[in-house]
């Protein structure tokens, strides 16, 4: 491990591209990836498997969080894919349903779910060469990172982009339900007590309702550069 290596946080509203680009840009450089959101979404599908989360996202509370030692973590690599475990288990797939993405809001806003994933955040963080996406990594995660993005995209566009994601992958749902979605995971996101999602003053701005996939990497990367000196 370089011991140049930086800590990049990549903020933003949901399905603002935000994955996509860290993943690109942490293979480009040679640096981990992590999902944070997949990290908050493992922790719904585990209590929705468990009887704790229902279906309309109704969580029980006490429960959930003395359930939460039991609930182990990781990411499996496999060439450029990467998978979500949840206690050994491959549930990349299922923790990106419709389903789990309706119960995930309030599961994230309980503060004992943050507490636990934060650490855990922290700890991957620990030797840097990392990127890191989600929606206060460069707020309370790594307030000291060297590099932070917060993305923005308007939320049609966002749930456009979900509804390819989730029909692509054989799920039945309609725009309407997906943009609904959005924009009720925004104002959850956005209003809950602990660690709302927000900008970092210290971050870098990008909407990219307008950009491609391409012209984004090429952004990132210049910055990553502009930041490292390379
Ligand atoms: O990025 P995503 O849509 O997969 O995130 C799923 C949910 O998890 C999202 O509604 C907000 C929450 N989340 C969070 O509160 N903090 C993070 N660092 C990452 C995600």
């Amino acid at each position: 491990m370089n011991s140049n290596n930086i800590i990049i946080a990549i903020d933003g509203y949901s399905s603002s591209g935000k994955s996509t680009m860290a993943k690109q840009l942490a293979m480009n450089i040679g640096y981990r990836y992590i999902d944070s959101g997949a990290m908050y979404r493992a922790v719904t599908l585990y209590g929705m498997r468990h009887g704790l989360v229902t279906t309309d996202g109704e969580v029980d509370v006490p429960k959930l969080i003395s359930s939460l030692p039991d609930i182990h973590i990781d990411f499996h690599l496999e060439g450029d894919r990467q998978f979500t475990m949840l206690n050994g288990e491959n549930v990349e797939n299922e923790i990106r349903t419709l389903g789990v993405s309706n119960c995930v809001s309030p599961v994230a806003a309980i503060p004992e779910v943050r507490h636990a994933l934060v650490k855990m955040q922290r700890e991957m963080g620990e030797r840097k060469g990392i990127v890191m996406d989600g929606r206060d990594i460069g707020t309370v995660v790594f307030p000291n990172a060297e590099m932070k993005v917060f993305c923005d995209a308007s939320a049609e566009r966002r749930a456009e982009r979900r509804y390819k994601e989730l029909t692509d992958k054989g799920e039945k749902v309609s725009y309407e339900d997906v943009l609904a979605n959005v924009i009720k995971r925004d104002h959850i996101d956005e209003t809950r007590d602990e660690s709302p999602l927000r900008c970092a003053d210290d971050a870098v701005r990008l909407d990219n309702s307008k950009m491609t996939i391409d012209e984004q990497n090429r952004w990132l990367i210049d910055l990553f550069n502009k930041i490292t000196n390379r």
